[in-house]
């Protein structure tokens, strides 16, 4: 199929290498020139695991093109992806307007027969003002339907190919047909293809990260308990994750969430919710999300405990990106953590493998790429993202002043760190140094 994929950040760039790999002829569209210029070039914007290599086959495969906007072979698309941004907006709700810009820009380059769809996480009943909107311009009812994107950072490629369900919401059943027909191949390999109403597939996105939120926060509320009682967390997790209703995942301890989803979309949810008349039943996300800021001013609390004043020490902090194998910034922990002791006047050294050059505002930072001497001398080392390199790191090549570390993601063997002479301190636990 002829399909255009509108907005290449982190979700179009992954969606249109994604479609292309999948055997589709691919146009991807980009409004900002310098992404724009790089992808052409073959080079990803942001970091992703194996994206690169990827996109550069598609590029070289012919399938895959990058255009600044519409023209006539992005008008012959059969489906158009909208793939741009729903940032925060100042008062929590979610920022519609580069979607209805997106969708105003195409609607006047759409053919009767091409499919739009949506694939931005939007607030419920964005869909629906879109389709009227874009109708108005187009002169003909537009074909439209919402599919929300489930892929994670980190693993957004081979979630994209290997999703563990594709949503759909339409009106029609055409819209519907063409969505499936794109997906033919995923959904040959058993892939659920879950068809709904419009409006329960935008709920489904944000009840999705709602959930995820809660379960992240819950445990965390655990740990502000275990702290509080003398009791773990972690063990904690562990016998309870057991019940199977329960389980595991999305259950670990730690400095919380963060990053361009999770967070603006539980505020984005609650937002919308109060807009039509049932904030009530979200009243407990605004707990969530503030069990969830806490535990970023608990890493500066413990800080303070071991150090005294932090003023003029040097505190290491490490990982900045809001999960290991990303390097996305925005409302990342770690990141918040570090400025928040910067600001207390602590000479703050932040280091990650991969996230430093995407650290624009470096304001009361000091950014060091080679970990020996980010470390040399600290009083104090946060982990603030889990990163392998962490995990793995051997703490007796570390040549500090003070060896205590505070375990932010607990993610680190304790018994090696304190085997080498460190005290560590970790979220929700109660360790014996
Ligand atoms: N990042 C994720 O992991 C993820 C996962 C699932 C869903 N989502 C959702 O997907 C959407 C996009 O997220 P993202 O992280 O990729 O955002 P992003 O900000 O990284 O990318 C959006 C891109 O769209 C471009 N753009 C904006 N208006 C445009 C226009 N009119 N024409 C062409 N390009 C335009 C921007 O320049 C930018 O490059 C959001 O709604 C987000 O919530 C993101």
């Amino acid at each position: 199929m002829k399909v255009s994929v509108i907005g290449l950040g982190y979700l179009g760039t992954t969606h249109s290498t994604a479609m292309a790999k999948l055997g589709h002829q691919v146009i991807g569209i980009e409004s900002d020139h310098s992404r724009l210029a790089l992808l052409q070039s073959g080079k990803v914007h942001f970091h992703e695991p194996g994206l690169q290599e990827e996109l550069q086959r598609q590029l070289a495969s012919g399938r895959l093109v990058f255009q600044s906007g519409h023209n006539e072979a992005s008008k012959d698309c059969d489906i158009h992806f909208i793939c741009v941004g729903t940032p925060q907006g100042s008062n929590g709700e979610a920022d519609t307007s580069y979607v209805v810009s997106a969708a105003k820009e195409l609607a006047k380059n759409l053919r009767p027969k091409s499919v739009v769809v949506g694939k931005s996480t939007v607030p419920v009943g964005t869909a629906k003002e879109l389709k009227n909107l874009m109708s108005d311009i187009a002169g003909f009812e537009v074909h439209l339907a919402w599919n929300p994107e489930f892929l994670r950072e980190g693993t957004a490629l081979e979630d994209s190919l290997k999703p563990d369900r594709i949503v759909v919401g339409a009106w029609d059943n055409y819209s519907v047909e063409k969505v499936n027909e794109v997906y033919k191949p995923i959904l040959a390999t058993g892939t659920p293809f879950l068809s709904l109403d419009v409006e329960t597939a935008e709920l489904v996105k944000v009840a999705a990260n709602a959930f995820l939120a809660t379960k992240i926060s819950f445990i965390n509320a655990m740990a502000e308990v275990a702290e509080a009682a003398g009791a773990d967390a972690v063990a904690l997790a562990e016998a309870i994750g057991h019940d199977e209703r329960i389980g595991k995942k999305f259950l670990r301890s730690g400095i919380g969430f963060g990053g361009g989803c999770l967070p603006k979309d539980i505020r984005g949810f609650i937002a919308r919710a109060e807009e039509i008349g049932a904030g009530t039943a979200l009243e407990f996300l605004k707990d969530i999300d503030q069990i969830n800021l806490r535990r970023r001013d608990r890493v500066v609390e413990l800080a303070r405990k071991e150090l005294g004043n932090v003023s003029g020490k040097k505190i290491l902090v490490l990982g900045i990106s809001f999960k290991p194998d990303s390097d996305d910034l925005r409302d990342s922990p770690s990141l918040e953590i570090a400025r928040k002791l910067a600001g207390l006047g602590a000479s703050v050294t932040v280091h990650d493998p991969v996230a430093l050059p995407a650290l624009k505002d470096k304001s009361g930072l000091t950014v060091e790429s080679d970990l020996v001497k980010a470390a040399k001398d600290a009083e104090l080392v946060i982990l603030g993202t889990e990163w392998k390199e962490y995990r793995e790191l051997d703490p007796s090549k570390l040549d500090v002043k003070g060896k205590i570390v505070i375990d932010g993601r607990n993610a680190l063997d304790v018994d090696k760190w304190q085997k080498a002479g460190w005290k560590v301190i970790a979220l929700g636990r109660n360790i014996k140094n």
